[in-house]
């Protein structure tokens, strides 16, 4: 089972994306399975794995807690987990502030985000997460 560690921290410009990337790449380097979750709507730990143009993506964070609030049917990991060097990774979009501000309504809006990487837990020694908030 991954474990998953959460980078937050209120203030932005602190270094979050810097060390979720290099946490992960360190991480592969040593062999480890690993998934970074970019979960900011700013998208910077994206366009770090090589994704420019974050906005016409369709299968970001955002898409994937939008279906879990609709209650919708997953897609495929295949289909969202992107993979650079060897490491994998599920991209943001300015889309999750669209669903950033319908999750303060939901109820179990908690439980959102562990539905999406719970099912992943086994794939993963690691599973590293970069938030906007902490
Ligand atoms: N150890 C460091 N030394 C100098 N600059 C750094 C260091 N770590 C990060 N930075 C720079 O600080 C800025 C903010 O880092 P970033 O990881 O984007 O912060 P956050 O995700 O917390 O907003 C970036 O320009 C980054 O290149
Ligand atoms: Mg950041």
């Amino acid at each position: 089972m991954g474990k998953i560690y959460m980078i937050g921290s209120q203030k932005g410009g602190t270094a979050k994306t810097t060390t979720t990337f290099n946490l992960a790449y360190c991480l592969r380097k040593m062999g480890k399975r690993v998934l970074a979750v970019d979960f900011d709507s700013q998208a910077n730990l994206t366009t770090c794995f090589g994704v420019e143009d974050t906005g016409v993506l369709e299968d970001t964070i955002g898409h994937l807690m939008m279906a879990q609030i609709e209650d919708e049917k997953m897609p495929f990991p295949k289909r969202y987990i992107r993979t650079k060097d060897g490491v994998d990774f599920i991209p943001s979009s300015i889309y999750l502030s669209v669903v950033d501000a319908k999750l303060r309504l939901e109820m179990g809006a908690e439980r959102m985000l562990s539905g999406i990487l719970d099912p992943l837990r086994e794939r993963y020694d690691y599973i590293l997460i970069d938030c906007l908030c902490g």
